[in-house]
């Protein structure tokens, strides 16, 4: 039988009633835009956090590029963050005229290495986005004391994380502001697109809430330009249904995780990702690092593929050599651990209802791989 990499039918079939129940009720009162829902969502959110305000916007995409507007980044201002993410984050940075100032990973969590940042701050520095990347947090304590003596803003951007937790807190609380994404395929994804801006600072949040809808606070006032960037109410009541979930479908991610690190981790030349003690992952992506040379990327991709089990390569290209940013000035060398890492990751397939033997089937597929070279 084929393994997906994530089996959104699967999960839709599980909570059927709730969903359709969900939905049927925004269908016979019709305010689609906002709304109740989008309230009643944003409160549980704030409250699963652990933040004061949470605003829905439309897509983890526009939540990173109204927060930073929202922390004031605009036109010839700088901000830190990795080569090692999905370009959603750069782009948000590029978008409010700014320049992204990458920062290489640490090879062990491939976030952000707090160590590498201190001679990356220029005056022009407004802001850090450390990305939790995979599920994995970021290692925040340094990062925010670095902040603090440069008076910057960091935005967390948890697209990938939510419900992870660093040293007991969770993603999201912990900086100036999170970025949510509830993109399908996330931890809790909707049916369509949509994203959050979780914080304890009121302006924060009240600024993010007027840049979604056109700028204003009252509806043909408008104070400040803005967007339409709403979070609409059909995916807010199937959020608020999903939410119920998070928690346990995140244990079973984190099962299967562990499940796959005990028989993967025994291979040679597989290195599964190592958590530092006191992250909690919420296990998004089921990455590994193929350390052994004569295991040629493509040719396991390939094999994989034989047998039905998807996978992927999330990222194979460190957004500082992407075409889009070469007038950014970077070249191949800069960021070496970034540039192996993309070089050498393979996702496998990863999600809740996964079973234990499906993990043993792609295990055993990979095993058989490397065992074939001899
Ligand atoms: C790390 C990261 N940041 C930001 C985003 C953007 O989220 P969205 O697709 O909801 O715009 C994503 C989503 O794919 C992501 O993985």
């Amino acid at each position: 039988m084929a393994i997906p990499m994530t089996d959104l039918k699967g999960q839709y079939q599980s909570i059927k009633a709730e969903i359709d129940g969900a939905v049927s009720r925004v269908l016979q009162h019709t305010q689609f835009i906002l709304g109740q829902e989008v309230k009643t969502f944003e409160g549980e959110m704030a409250a699963y956090c652990g933040t004061k305000h949470a605003a829905g916007v439309a897509s983890g995409t526009d939540a990173l590029h109204l927060a930073l507007l929202a922390c004031g980044v605009g036109p010839g201002d700088e901000v830190i963050t990795t080569p090692f993410t999905f370009i959603a984050t750069s782009e948000a940075i590029v978008n409010c005229g700014a320049r992204p100032v990458f920062v290489d990973i640490d090879p062990d969590t491939f976030n952000i290495d707090p160590t590498k940042m201190a001679t990356r701050i220029s005056p022009k520095c407004k802001a850090i986005i450390p990305v939790h990347l995979y599920g994995l947090p970021a290692d925040i304590e340094p990062i925010l004391s670095i902040a603090r003596r440069h008076h910057l803003k960091v935005i967390e951007d948890c697209a990938q994380a939510l419900g992870a937790e660093y040293k007991g807190k969770k993603v999201g609380s912990l900086c100036d502001a999170g970025c949510l994404s509830f993109f399908p395929a996330k931890n809790l994804g909707c049916y369509g697109d949509g994203g959050m801006v979780v914080t304890n600072d009121p302006k924060i949040s009240e600024t993010v809430e007027m840049l979604r809808k056109h700028g204003g606070k009252i509806a043909y006032y408008h104070s400040l330009p803005g967007f339409n960037s709403r979070l609409d109410a059909l995916q807010a009541a199937i959020l608020s249904a999903k939410l119920k979930h998070l928690d346990t479908w995140n244990d079973m991610r984190r099962r299967n995780t562990a499940l796959y690190d005990s028989l993967l981790g025994k291979i040679q030349g597989i290195q599964v990702t190592r958590a530092p003690a006191n992250f909690k992952s919420s296990c998004n992506y089921y990455t590994v690092r193929l350390l052994n040379p004569r295991v040629k990327r493509d040719d396991l991709r390939k094999h994989l593929d034989g047998k039905g089990i998807q996978n992927m390569v999330y990222y194979p290209l460190s957004l500082h050599l992407q075409e889009v940013y070469k007038d950014l000035g970077y070249k191949a060398g800069d960021f070496p651990e970034s540039e192996r890492a993309h070089a050498q990751v393979l996702s496998l397939p990863m999600y809740p209802e996964l079973t234990e033997d499906q993990v043993r089937e792609v295990a055993a597929a990979v095993e058989t791989y490397v065992k074939g070279l001899g």
